[in-house]
Order: C-alpha cells, then sequence, then structure tokens
C-alpha cells in the first residue's frame, strides 16, 4: 500500500499575534521589483553602443532613438496619431495643463491620487476645484463633476486610480457639452481598459508615467498621447527642443513659436530604450497583476473587517495596486489603524493608502503652494474668496480618514500564489483574534 502522507498542518491562525511578539504568518518574501530582464538589459547597452553613429542614441532633443521608437509603440498599442516621450508622467501632465489653461483658470480634479494629479494644474497657473469620488470606483464622480462647472472652468483632469479607468463615457460627453479640455492621468493605468479601449485614448490628452514603481518601470519616463494635431503641435512646443520643433511643426502659424523657450521635458534615451524592451512583456506582467488580484480577493472573501471594491463589469483595470474598503461594522472595537498595524506585523504588505484628502492639505487650507507663492488664486477674479473646506469632498474624505486599504504592487506581476496563501492566513488569524487587535495601540499605523 502506498504511504499516506499526512494531512497539511491546520493553518496557524491561532499562534499569537506577531504583533504581540507571536510568529508571523507571512515568511515568503515578496519579488523585488522592478527588475530588468537580460534583453531589456541589453537594449539599453545596444543603444549606448549606437550612440557614436547617430547620437540619438545618446539625447533625444533632436526627436529619432529610442524615444521615437517608444512613441511609436505607444501610438501603435493605444490607436492614437500622436505622442510625445517625456521625462516623467508629472511633466506629461504639466504639458497637457499648460495646453488647456491660461492662469486662473479652473481645473477640475479628483483629491483622492497622488499629487501629481492636481500639482500640474497649479503648475501651468490653473486653480484646482476639487469633485467627489465614486466610493466603489474611487476616481472622479461624473455628477459631482457637473456640480462643479463654472464659466471658468476649462478642463477635467481624471486620475485611473490605482489602473481602475475613471467613467470615461461620461467625463467625456461632460468635456464635449461644455467645451472643455479632457485630460487623463494614466501614470497608474498601463494597460487598463474601459469598455475594451486603452485608457488614455478617450480624452484631449492621455499622460502616463514609465516610473519605478508603475506597471512599465524604466526608472522615470513618461509619454503624452493625444489625437489631435493642433494639441500635439502645442505640447510639442511646450515641452521639446528646438531641435524637434522645427522639423516637426507643420502650422505655419506656430512654426512662429519655436523657441528654446521650453521646459526641459524630453525623454532620457536609456529610460526610453528600457521602456521600450518592457513593452514586449507587458502584456504578460498584466495578465499576472489582472489574475494576482482576482486571486487575492478571493482569498479574502468573507474576512470581516475587509472587502473587495464593486467595479462595474466595463472597467477592466491592469492593477497598479489594489485598493479595498475597510469595514469597521464588521469588526466592533477596532479600529483601522490597529487593523493595518496587526496584519502589517503578521507581514502582510497593507496600507491605509493616501490618508489625507488633497484639498485638505497644508497648501490648500493656506492656498500657500510652493513656499507661500499667491499664484494661481492671484490670477483668478475671486481667488480671494475660494476656499477648500472638509465636507467638500465627503466620499474621499471617509476614504483617506477611515475606510482605505490598499495592497499589492508591481512585484505582484508574476506567480505568487504561495504567497498569496499566506497573506489570506494571516487575514484569518487577525479576524480570529480581534479581541486581542482592539487592545493594540490605537496611534495610527504609517
Ligand atoms: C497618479 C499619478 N500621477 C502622476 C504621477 C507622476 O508620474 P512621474 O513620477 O513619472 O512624474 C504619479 C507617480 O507616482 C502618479 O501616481
Amino acid at each position: 500500500m502506498p504511504a499516506v502522507s499526512p494531512p497539511p498542518a491546520a493553518p496557524a491562525i491561532h499562534a499569537r499575534l506577531a504583533a504581540l511578539g507571536g510568529p508571523k504568518a507571512v515568511t515568503i518574501q515578496r519579488p523585488p521589483w522592478p527588475w530588468p530582464n537580460e534583453a531589456e538589459i541589453q537594449a539599453v547597452l545596444a543603444t549606448l553602443r549606437k550612440a557614436p553613429e547617430d547620437i540619438a542614441n545618446l539625447c533625444s532633443a533632436r526627436g529619432g532613438g529610442p524615444g521615437e521608437a517608444l512613441e511609436a509603440r505607444m501610438k501603435r498599442d493605444l490607436g492614437v496619431p500622436y505622442a510625445i516621450a517625456t521625462c516623467g508622467g508629472g511633466p506629461a501632465l504639466h504639458i497637457a495643463c499648460m495646453c488647456a489653461l491660461e492662469a486662473g483658470d479652473e481645473a477640475i480634479v479628483s483629491p483622492y491620487t497622488w499629487g501629481q494629479t492636481v500639482s500640474c494644474i497649479l503648475q501651468a497657473g490653473g486653480v484646482p476645484v476639487f469633485a467627489d469620488i465614486d466610493p466603489e470606483t474611487l476616481t472622479l464622480d461624473p455628477d459631482a463633476v457637473a456640480a462643479r462647472i463654472t464659466p471658468r472652468t476649462k478642463a477635467i483632469v481624471a486620475v485611473h486610480l490605482g489602473g481602475i479607468p475613471a467613467e470615461m463615457d461620461r467625463l467625456a460627453a461632460l468635456a464635449e457639452k461644455h467645451g472643455l479640455c479632457l485630460i487623463e492621468d494614466c501614470a497608474q493605468a498601463q494597460g487598463s481598459r474601459y469598455r475594451g479601449r486603452s485608457v488614455g485614448s478617450f480624452g484631449h490628452f492621455g499622460c502616463f508615467s514609465f516610473g519605478s514603481t508603475k506597471n512599465i518601470a524604466a526608472g522615470d519616463a513618461g509619454m503624452l498621447v493625444t489625437r489631435d494635431r493642433g494639441l500635439y503641435e502645442r505640447a510639442l512646443l511646450t515641452g521639446m527642443h528646438p531641435n524637434r520643433t522645427t522639423h516637426e511643426i507643420e502650422d505655419p502659424e506656430r512654426r512662429r513659436w519655436i523657441d528654446s523657450l521650453i521646459y526641459t521635458y524630453r525623454v532620457n534615451v536609456m529610460s526610453a530604450a528600457l521602456a521600450l524592451a518592457q513593452f514586449d512583456r507587458l502584456e504578460e506582467l498584466n495578465a499576472w497583476r489582472r489574475a494576482n488580484a482576482r486571486a487575492l480577493v478571493e482569498r479574502l472573501r468573507g474576512v470581516p473587517g475587509i472587502r473587495a471594491l464593486r467595479l462595474p463589469e466595463r472597467l477592466d483595470p491592469a492593477w497598479h495596486s489594489v485598493h479595498f474598503v475597510f469595514v469597521p461594522e464588521e469588526v466592533p472595537g477596532v479600529t483601522r489603524s490597529q487593523y493595518v498595524q496587526a496584519l502589517s506585523a503578521e507581514g502582510v504588505p497593507i496600507f491605509t493608502g493616501y490618508d489625507s484628502a488633497i484639498h485638505l492639505r497644508p497648501a490648500f487650507q493656506e492656498k500657500r503652494t510652493h513656499f507661500g507663492r499667491g499664484f494661481p488664486w492671484s490670477a483668478h477674479p475671486r481667488g480671494g474668496e475660494i476656499v477648500y473646506r472638509a465636507g467638500d469632498c465627503p466620499v474621499a474624505e471617509r476614504r483617506c480618514g477611515e475606510t482605505g486599504l490598499t495592497m499589492l504592487g508591481g512585484w505582484s506581476c508574476r506567480d505568487i500564489a504561495p504567497l498569496l496563501d499566506q497573506i489570506g492566513v494571516a487575514f484569518r488569524k487577525v479576524a480570529a483574534q480581534l479581541d486581542q487587535v482592539a487592545r493594540l495601540d490605537p496611534a495610527p499605523a504609517v
């Protein structure tokens, strides 16, 4: 008779909590991210070796070289006619806002995002007007946006947070109806789709980041895409070297503006070469991101205190980070901070996420950006009367202060099933000992 193997050990959910000195439930190391593979390293080396024959392999000022090849790849993938490789996602957003706004114009934006979705408006002299988010998709609520439109509104900046596409149909309809520029912040959403179509291809501008935590991680780089020739030429004139604009600007009126009075936002060719090579495995990486996010949700199903977002079918995120909702009613007496503390001690990579809504940060409370400059409010006719208050965006504020939970990251783009199993055990261990969790230090987790 074949030997009967012993049943697997029951998960140690009753062991002492790691926060109280017990063993950690998660012992498997998270895989590193980003990790350039050999093909990507060779692509960078090949670029450097080609530099003596063609300077475009060392500097993208004139266009051509890896920057142009990366632009071609983005145009093909997104089905858009124009693309400009930049040195980051923030610079791409800044260029877009420079094309959309005059000083003192209003731009509507979410307060639940990374700062650069908003700072690009300030940098262009625009006045940010915050609209609330939808509690399930965490992106701009189109009804809240509609309610914030005034005669001074010139743009909507919609972020696809964590890769979750914003409601592009309704936002595009609002932009069309009111003659607004729609700017998509796709920094966290390379490969996300809305109704089957790639984000970044809906608005007047799509702005991407290839920064080191992003779905394409190439050190520092970004991309601006547009479907409009006029906007493309204006964007080139804002951020690209005259060596490039001289041979790209066609419109005679715009040719007058070819100048070195620009922002130096061209892409670094090493990052462009790295990003381009990484595009070859984007589909595979994103397939893992999607599969691991699904698997994580499965493992956490039924765990008290946490639930997945309820996303409509039309949204297909290529998860950059996976957001959850803390459900305090299911864990009476336990705060979000204690819950996160207990899980972090077990080795679970869990965070509260953005923990202050942008309109409540000092820059907006005091209307003093970049160390006290009165701009842009000084450029708005009623700038002195504009006030940013608690309660302006209650859903985003509650998400930041009470219900936000965020997990996974770039490192999830490979097979991490055993790690996910351990994470599932850690959650069940914490859930089985809520009385102990409720006694942890209630100070906010960092
Ligand atoms: C939502 C969002 N927008 C913009 C940016 C800026 O991108 P970059 O760091 O490439 O300038 C980031 C970067 O983290 C981001 O997460």
